[in-house]
């Protein structure tokens, strides 16, 4: 029995305390409404969450039953969402959304969702009184979710309607389980539609986003798998939001000084929404199947059996949390909440449901300044226990207010989509055995756009995927060239431009852009291996025209499989030095910086993954990191280097903390106060992202691009570490 005298973890008002009794009991109790053994304790919850492997996510989205298993089959994913999937394809579907969410990329929402609330609170400020749930707490996370999907927010009553099919019983929509059945293949015949638009059409869209990362080849999905990421995620976006607000505020406006002091400032606010959130999450945690037999909390568990990780009490877990169960608006951030959960599937909304909830808070405390709790705190009442945990309602009252004249803050301008532009293939030239040449002109009137040196366009193949190839002609000259290595063993595109792209032919490309600029310098080592010339002969031109000294260091294998290499010898007989390898060995990367001044010059690479790797270890021996500049063909593979210790100084307080080899800079720098905020913990969300004022990060994450890992001005602080001894960051 509980402490209130009921069976444990039926009542929703003694969650807490059945919680406690769950982590002061030796083993797994088992829990009815959570048809599991419940994980408690917070260093268990933490185990099972970075394991992955061992706890699956297949138990968490329970199976379709029938009659709707077969009345969705083809039409609504079976497991719905991320959330029940487990690697690979966990991973690779979560990489094409991942990046949309970073806190960052989301601010420029933010006077959107801004003038929706303040629509919202039109709607009811003369009332006096609402029940804040059913006016608020639940319509403006639903239109938000919409709106940064793709969706039009002005249907948001019908999406809900739909995505109320998941909700079971709990769902207040009327209709029989048939009737909500269509409601849903509705909706995902909708999103199929709008799918279908953005393809041609994009938008500042998550829907827009997903088919950019498809069509530039980072990751390969079917139409299907892409439809099923949306609807689960605009489940979860809104419920969970709409719980969030409801239960942070009763707890807040429960003792109306505690009220005062979090809505003092934006910060207040941002660290009132952190303790609620490890208060009372809108999870209450979520299931797992054990995959292998295994140990966890000292209970054996075999291949099968199920657990349920309940983050709502490792937030509350007294070995980790001083005072847990009372709330503290200035609870040091050291021990990061799990009311996000961690590891690969932390919740991939939580950059927007915080950024929604600060605007949240700030808007109502702008429009109702005396807001209180309409009925006694303790009469207030909960849902059922289940997976997820929120409130019937929210009954809440103010003196009645007119609604004010205002002005329509306008929406969020819509940045223009990369077009694609029409070119002719002018000319082809064969340059090696595996490597065509192709001059593009513009098809039509208009001209080809400007670039500059290092930048690169994405040319669509004949079957309408995108690749990237680096520019090699001359700037200003009204064509764009490009040089095209056949790669056997690559995803086919090299190969159907070699086998299908003649002279004449008329094709699409996007860009230029430009993530490998040249900066000023007096002294220049370019360094190409094999096709990796391509960025650097337009550099080449450059620092001819700039008067910069130059060296070209030309690495292949052999002579004759390199391309442009004749031409190069010919034309600077004293700059440019070629080593195939077949002939001369293994060429010396250290002797490289012997010969480029300590100031005011740069070595500038390109190549196969090897070469590079080899710059940056011979940089690093050499001290001279900052005067390397990489263009990687693919993404950088993860460091399988030991950790170093290394200091981190916090700008702002003046701090400095040393950063040990088994530690993070998050961990670090929240010992020391910091109030760094993440929630994967795995550089995946780009919530724990901060701003680097001196040194350069060794980056780990899978979130920023190379634009960004090469100007070094943040690092995400869960996994990236330091090049040298010391980063300064803007804490
Ligand atoms: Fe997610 Fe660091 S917490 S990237």
């Amino acid at each position: 029995m509980s402490p209130q005298g009921t069976c444990p973890f039926t009542s929703p008002r003694s969650l807490f305390g059945d919680l406690a009794t769950a982590r002061a009991t030796d083993g797994l109790p088992y829990a009815e409404p959570f048809g599991a053994r419940v994980v408690s304790r917070y260093d268990e919850i933490v185990q099972a969450l970075h394991d992955p492997d061992t706890f699956s996510s297949s138990a968490t989205v329970p199976e379709m039953p029938s009659p709707f298993r077969e009345m969705f089959a083809g039409r609504v994913p079976s497991r719905g969402t991320l959330l029940g999937l487990d690697d690979p394809d966990h991973d690779r579907l979560r990489a094409a959304v991942n990046t949309f969410f970073m806190p960052r990329r989301l601010a420029r929402y933010e006077p959107w969702i801004r003038e929706q609330a303040h629509r919202l609170i039109d709607g009811f400020v003369e009332q006096g009184s609402t029940d804040l749930k059913a006016s608020f707490g639940l319509p403006l996370p639903l239109r938000v979710i919409a709106h940064v999907v793709g969706l039009d927010a002005d249907r948001a009553e019908w999406i809900g309607a739909a995505l109320g099919f998941f909700l079971g019983p709990a769902d207040p929509h009327p209709g029989t389980p048939e009737e909500k059945a269509q409601r849903l293949l509705d909706l995902h015949d909708h999103v199929l539609e709008v799918m279908a638009e953005r393809k041609e059409d994009r938008r500042d869209d998550l829907i827009s986003h997903v088919w950019d990362v498809r069509d530039s080849g980072a990751v390969e999905m079917t139409d299907f798998e892409m439809l099923s990421l949306f609807p689960g995620l605009m489940l979860a976006g809104h419920e969970t939001t709409s719980n969030l607000i409801c239960t942070g505020l009763s707890h807040l406006l429960a003792d109306p000084a505690r009220y005062a002091a979090a809505q003092r400032d934006d910060t207040s606010r941002a660290a009132a929404l952190e303790e609620l959130f490890r208060y009372e999450s809108a999870i209450t945690g979520m299931k797992r199947l054990v995959t292998r037999d295994t140990q966890l909390g000292g209970v054996r568990l075999q291949a099968g059996e199920e657990v349920f990780l309940a983050y709502a009490s490792g937030s509350r877990d007294p070995s980790r949390f001083s005072s847990p169960d009372a709330l503290d608006l200035d609870r040091s951030w050291a021990v990061p909440h799990l009311g996000f959960s961690q590891g690969v599937h932390a919740c991939l909304g939580a950059p927007l449901a915080r950024l929604l909830l600060r605007i949240e808070l700030d808007v109502l405390h702008e429009r109702l300044p005396d807001l209180r709790l309409a009925v006694p705190y303790e009469e207030l009442q909960y849902l059922p226990v289940s997976a997820g945990r929120g409130m019937v309602a929210l009954p809440l009252s103010w003196t009645p207010l007119p609604v004010p004249e205002r002005q329509p803050t306008g929406t969020v301008a819509a940045p223009a989509p990369a077009a694609a532009l029409p070119v002719t293939v002018a000319a082809r030239r064969t340059l090696t055995a595996d490597v065509v040449e192709l001059t593009l002109t513009a098809d039509g009137p208009g001209a080809l756009p400007d670039w500059e040196p290092g930048a690169h366009i994405d040319l669509e193949l004949p079957d309408g995927a995108l690749r990237q190839y680096s520019l090699c002609g001359r700037p200003g000259t009204g064509e764009l060239r490009i040089a095209v290595l056949r790669e056997e063993t690559g995803r086919g595109g090299s190969a159907a431009v070699h086998d299908q792209v003649r002279a004449g032919d008329r094709l699409r490309i996007r860009g230029p852009r430009n993530h490998f600029r040249l900066r000023p310098a007096a002294s220049l080592v370019l360094v190409a291996g094999g096709i990796g010339i391509t960025p650097l002969l337009p550099m080449i031109e450059e620092a001819e025209h700039r008067g910069t000294d130059w060296q070209l260091v030309f690495l292949g294998r052999d002579r004759q499989r390199m391309p442009y290499v004749d031409e190069l010898v010919a034309r600077h007989p004293d700059r440019v030095q070629v080593w195939p390898s077949r002939e001369l060995g293994r060429f010396d990367l250290n002797g490289l910086w012997s010969g480029l001044p300590a100031e005011d010059g740069y070595v500038y690479a390109c190549g196969p993954e090897q070469l590079l790797t080899g710059l940056e270890d011979s940089a690093r021996a050499a001290g001279r990191e900052a005067q390397l500049v990489l263009e990687r063909f693919a993404a950088r593979p993860t460091s399988a280097e030991p950790n170093r210790p290394f200091e981190v100084a916090l700008a702002r307080s003046g701090t400095v903390v040393t950063v040990g080899e088994d530690e993070t800079v998050l961990d670090a720098v929240n010992r020391a106060g910091a109030a760094v905020l993440s929630t994967c913990r795995e550089g995946t969300c780009g919530t724990c992202e901060v701003r680097v004022l001196d040194g350069v990060p060794e980056h780990r994450d899978s979130v920023l691009g190379l634009e960004e890992r090469l100007a070094g001005e943040t690092i995400m602080t869960c996994v990236s570490r330091c090049r040298g001894q010391r980063l300064v960051l803007d804490l």
